[in-house]
């Protein structure tokens, strides 16, 4: 039987969540039970607001996402940055467009998880992934949380992103706080987790 696929679907603004894909990524491959796709959720400011909001270039090597790989993935997880507590305006511009998959519950029984960045400790690092879920829930998709996979997630001697709904980092808010070694565990241990309930569940 041939090894089921994760895609990573994931925008990033400045960065930070894209640094935890490479992680999800990592712990994903780290298992060896499934085949990793990398995706990016379209952008949908112009470059001139781009370039107002100083955001870096986007990775030219990493695909725009498309209808057609949701189809093809058996499992998803799915990376961003907070904007109010929710996800950003580009994920949910793209989800719109998912109605074709809706109707014919072609995303029905698909497992995805969240991984996700927020300025401040309090800024959404629960409710990013809580608010996303309408989304999964509508599709039928089965959402799989980090849990306390990760005894980081009981640290409180120093600022740990992430929580029970997924990995997560703390950016600051001018983006000057990089994800931390702690944060960056958090992402393999959420990868190497999901990696492992995806085969246990299709291979039964
Ligand atoms: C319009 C807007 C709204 C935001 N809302 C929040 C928020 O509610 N809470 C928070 O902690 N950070 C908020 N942020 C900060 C972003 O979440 C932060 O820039 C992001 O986590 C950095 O991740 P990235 O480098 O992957 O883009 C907001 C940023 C923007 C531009």
């Amino acid at each position: 039987m041939s090894k089921p696929s994760v895609y990573v679907i994931y925008y990033s603004t400045y960065g930070h969540v894209k640094t935890l894909a490479h992680k999800i990524v990592e712990g994903l491959k780290n298992t060896d039970l499934v085949n990793v796709e990398v995706r990016q959720f379209p952008e949908t400011l112009s470059e001139e607001i781009l370039t107002k909001m100083h955001a870096p270039a986007k990775d030219a090597d990493i695909p725009s996402v498309t209808l057609q790989d949701l189809e093809s993935a058996d499992a998803i997880m799915f990376g961003f940055p907070t904007r109010y507590g929710n996800a950003p305006a580009q994920v949910k511009a793209f989800w719109d467009s998912t109605g074709k998959l809706w109707s014919s519950g072609a995303l029905q029984g698909k497992m995805a998880g969240i991984f996700f960045s927020t300025a401040s400790q309090g800024g959404g690092q629960e409710t990013t992934a809580l608010t996303f879920l309408p989304n999964l829930v509508h599709h039928g998709m089965i959402y799989v949380p980090l849990g306390y996979a990760s005894t980081h997630l009981f640290d409180l001697s120093e600022v740990v992103g992430g929580s029970p709904y997924g990995a997560g980092t703390v950016a600051n808010g001018d983006g000057s706080r990089q994800p931390s070694a702690k944060e960056l565990e958090v992402a393999i241990t959420q990868g190497e987790r999901f990696a492992k309930v995806v085969a246990q569940y299709l291979s039964k």
